[in-house]
């Protein structure tokens, strides 16, 4: 497509997008390239998880999920856009690519990209108010938009069993993980960063756990958190794609952010119970039980939410490569 280059303005705008993505413990685990007016997408290996995300599956669920963020940004100025997933076969940090095209932006993209500011991770108890079957209907239609899969459980065996491996997982979960999460969440040093979870951002302690609401700071003390009664059961989903590559990680995280920013307009919020997700046997066991679609990425608790408050981003100028280093001791893990 030939059009006039990107103003510094628009660029800025299309990556304030992308950075607001979600990413596991804040991490932000990614650095940004302007090919002309295509955005490049790299997953920033220093930035990931050698102990809590060692194949960097999830540091490539964030980056596309920062990729969808752009598309909407890009959409935001009038430019429809495609993505390239994994587009250099010999780099496998390079995420993804996302490129303007010829095509009018999706109509929808309009109004996700006006609910970037408004999506938070919700760590705060519900309210009691259900949520209506269209909407999780709607959050469905978002994730199929992607090539992903969100299937919606809200009772019954399944439902128990699900309930059942994350307790499981979080009773099995080794201190090593809580010591590197130490780091990013709640950590003394969080004033003067721009990454990571501060404590105000954990939500209270549940009175009774409910094994749903993950507590980031298990185990530890945290001032001023507070004590607050969860609902006792939420409505779970769990999101999947068919493939279990770096590619479909990155489509994981499109699908990811379609389906919150959907569930944002209509006042959906979501935390995250990924601990059976971390463990290899449950993980497979959390895919099986959610009837083969293919491989689960992420498991969501949702309801409908009230404002908590934002985490930080990293300003603009940290996120730009070209300069940023390649890769974790050299070599990509899988
Ligand atoms: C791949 C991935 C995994 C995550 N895992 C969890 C998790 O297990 N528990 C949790 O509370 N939040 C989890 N999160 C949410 C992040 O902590 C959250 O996105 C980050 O702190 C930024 O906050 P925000 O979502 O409010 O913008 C995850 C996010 C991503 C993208």
């Amino acid at each position: 497509m030939t059009t006039a280059p990107l103003t510094p303005k628009q660029r800025d705008r299309i990556l304030r997008a992308a950075t607001s993505a979600p990413s596991k413990h804040n991490t932000q685990p990614w650095w940004f390239r302007w090919d002309g007016d295509r955005l490049e997408v790299h997953v920033d290996p220093d930035r990931t998880l050698p102990l809590g995300d060692p194949d960097t599956r999830e540091a490539h669920i964030a980056c596309g999920a920062a990729a969808f963020a752009a598309r909407l940004g890009y959409a935001s100025l009038g430019f429809g856009t495609a993505v390239d997933r994994l587009p250099d076969e010999d780099d496998p940090w390079f995420a993804a690519r996302v490129r303007v095209t010829d095509a009018a932006p999706d109509p929808r993209f309009e109004a996700l990209y006006w609910m970037l500011p408004r999506r938070r991770t919700h760590r705060a108890p519900f309210q009691e108010t259900p949520i209506p079957p269209l909407v999780l209907e709607y959050m469905r239609d978002a994730a199929r938009d992607e090539g992903t899969w969100l299937r919606v459980i809200e009772h019954g065996p399944t439902y128990e069993h699900l309930l059942g491996m994350i307790r499981q997982a979080t009773d099995l979960e080794e201190e090593h993980l809580r010591e590197e999460r130490a780091k990013w969440v709640a950590s003394p040093d969080a004033i003067h960063r721009h990454d990571g979870i501060p404590a105000r951002s954990l939500g209270p302690q549940p009175e009774t756990p409910t094994g749903t609401v993950r507590d980031l700071a298990i185990g530890r003390d945290v001032s001023g958190r507070g004590i607050a009664v969860f609902e006792a059961r939420p409505t779970i989903a769990v999101l999947e794609t068919r493939d279990d590559t770096p590619a479909a990680w990155v489509t994981a995280g499109q699908g990811l952010l379609r389906v919150l920013l959907t569930g944002t307009r209509y006042g959906v919020a979501a935390s995250f119970a990924n601990q059976p997700l971390e463990i290899t046997e449950l993980r497979d066991e959390v895919a099986s039980d959610t009837k083969h679609y293919g491989t689960a990425h992420m498991v969501l608790r949702l309801g409908m939410g009230t404002d908590v408050p934002p985490t930080p981003r990293r300003p603009l100028t940290d996120v730009l490569g070209p300069s940023a280093p390649r890769s974790r001791n050299g070599a990509f893990p899988v």
